[in-house]
């Protein structure tokens, strides 16, 4: 048996995939973060890559080009340069452990590419329209792709149309989250949460200030030259315009932007033909956005990971070709053991919150199951207290999980979507009065439908609605403030003793 590595590194949140070439199986795939302890850290670590090699590597693939990276940091005004071969940004990357090159074959693939690949090689379509929108990768920033497989099974992407460098819907949204005080490329989500708070009055304005074609992502003028740092030149005018208040200028740049992706998916629509949707880039990590698409496109798959961290994946899937076995996000480093069912509601009904860590980490952002803080969503008083823990911003929710085929007697779910088994879109609560804990003030929730699967986390959900006759759990991820996710026993140990909460593994 031989097998793919597939790397990102080097920009913000490092990752590492494994595939076999024998059967598309996706063996391994997990962030760097959750082994250094920094959030993001753009780099490899040795131990992710220790995991990854329990697998015979043959072939190891990276998710771009590293002179075409410099291209972008040189026409962006960045002088710290990266290597301008793969093989130069590995070894840098992979350390003592660039030895596995020594045996293996090594490849690279665009940017945007390795994006598309991660959505469609993973997606139960045997063709469609991909869409891809980040800030910035390489030059692109947005791309439409007509992608199928041919009649030897190996998947094709044809390029419709893109957008490049500076013109970005991505770039937009982080120089208004730089604006309002947080993280470029990194708190995007708490702009998102802070914006159901705000007026979106003075979007008209804001989209006039910024964007010269709404349509086609087209800005006025580049909101990122000349330093690493996203300028933010029209903020003082726009916020002239729609009065200064953050919440109002988070409302009108979620309403901007929900506005140019639409148009883009009006043109992948038309330019593809196609009713399947393949969405992908750190944009579509925009839950309240995705959750408008479905008025577009009848089949939409979003990988649970659709990012830079993603695309190790996405590079393993273009070295491979034929489609991958997609079964779960739970791909990471295993917390050997059985999901401990009983322990974890046993903790709900006498404690109503509890920690879990067991099983293989979740490769994306969001907690699934299997690192997870849980809580009993009724009641007024449990969202003070896991926010007590968790210590986060006011304005933002924690979400629930619920059994599959209960959503719809709790739930408005959006557009032509019936299920959110990744947390990908957002959905009106129907009985918010009685579960104030996940149900954000516009009153909708960032639902986790999870299917009969036969998972731990499955029969965790149905033990504690045939306990209690409520079929949802408040899922929050599992992490001590400022860090990344949990990712083995340590980490669990370290959360139990410092948050004085039992964390089940
Ligand atoms: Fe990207």
């Amino acid at each position: 048996m031989s097998y793919i590595l597939g790397i990102s590194s080097g920009f913000h949140d490092a990752a590492a995939s494994v595939i076999s070439t024998n059967t598309g199986e996706i063996v391994f795939a997990g962030h760097s973060e959750r082994y250094s302890k920094q959030k993001n850290d753009p780099h490899i670590h040795p131990e992710l890559i220790e995991d990854a090699m329990q697998w015979d590597i043959t072939s190891v693939a990276y998710y771009e080009r590293p002179w075409m990276h410099n291209v972008q940091k040189l026409r962006s005004g960045q002088y710290g340069l990266t290597p301008w071969t793969t093989a130069g940004v590995l070894k840098q990357e992979l350390g003592e452990q660039a030895r596995i090159l020594d045996n293996a074959t090594v490849s690279c693939y665009p940017h945007h590419l390795s994006h598309a690949a991660a959505g469609f090689q993973t997606s139960p379509y045997n063709e469609a329209a991909v869409v891809v929108i980040d800030a910035i990768g390489e030059l692109d920033t947005i791309s439409i792709y007509h992608a199928k497989y041919d009649e030897n099974g190996n998947a094709t992407y044809k390029r419709l149309w893109r957008q490049r460098y500076p013109h970005s819907i991505g770039l937009f949204y982080s120089a208004i989250t730089n604006g309002i005080g947080l993280k470029p490329m990194e708190d995007e989500y708490v702009t998102m949460g802070m914006a159901g708070w705000g007026s979106d009055l003075g979007a008209v304005a804001m989209r006039h200030d910024f964007f010269k074609d709404i349509s086609t992502g087209e800005l006025r003028e580049n909101l990122h030259l000349g330093t690493d740092k996203i300028h933010f030149p029209k903020y003082n005018d726009a916020v002239n315009s729609i009065s200064a208040k953050k919440e109002n200028v988070a409302a009108c740049a979620q309403r901007v932007v929900e506005e140019a992706i639409l148009s883009i998916m009006r043109r992948a629509k038309e330019l593809v033909g196609s009713d399947n949707l393949v969405y992908m880039g750190g944009v579509a990590l925009n839950c309240v956005a995705n959750s408008r698409i479905g008025a577009i496109f009848s089949n939409i798959w979003i990988m649970p990971n659709p990012g830079d961290a993603g695309s190790s994946l996405g590079a393993a899937a273009l070295a491979y070709r034929k489609p991958l076995q997609w079964k779960t996000a739970c791909l990471g480093h295993e917390i050997p053991g059985e999901y401990p069912v009983r322990d974890i509601v046993d903790k709900l009904v006498t404690d109503k919150i509890v920690g879990v860590a067991s099983g293989r980490a979740e490769f994306g952002p969001r907690a699934l199951g299997n690192r997870s803080l849980l809580a009993d969503p009724r009641g007024d008083e449990i969202k003070d207290r896991v926010n007590e823990i968790k210590r986060r911003q006011k304005f933002r929710p924690f979400a629930p999980a619920i059994l599959e085929e209960h959503v719809h007697e709790y739930f408005q779910m959006p557009g032509n979507f019936s299920n959110s088994t990744y947390m990908q879109v957002v959905a009106r609560v129907k009985h918010p009065e009685d579960f104030p804990a996940i149900t954000h003030v516009d009153g909708t929730a960032r639902v986790q439908t999870v299917p009969n699967d036969g998972s731990g986390f499955r029969k965790l959900l149905e033990m504690w609605y045939v306990w209690t006759g409520c079929p949802m759990l408040l899922n929050t991820s599992l992490n001590i403030r400022g860090e990344p996710m949990v990712n083995d026993r340590e980490d669990a140990d370290r959360f139990e003793k410092r948050y004085g909460v039992t964390v089940c593994s």
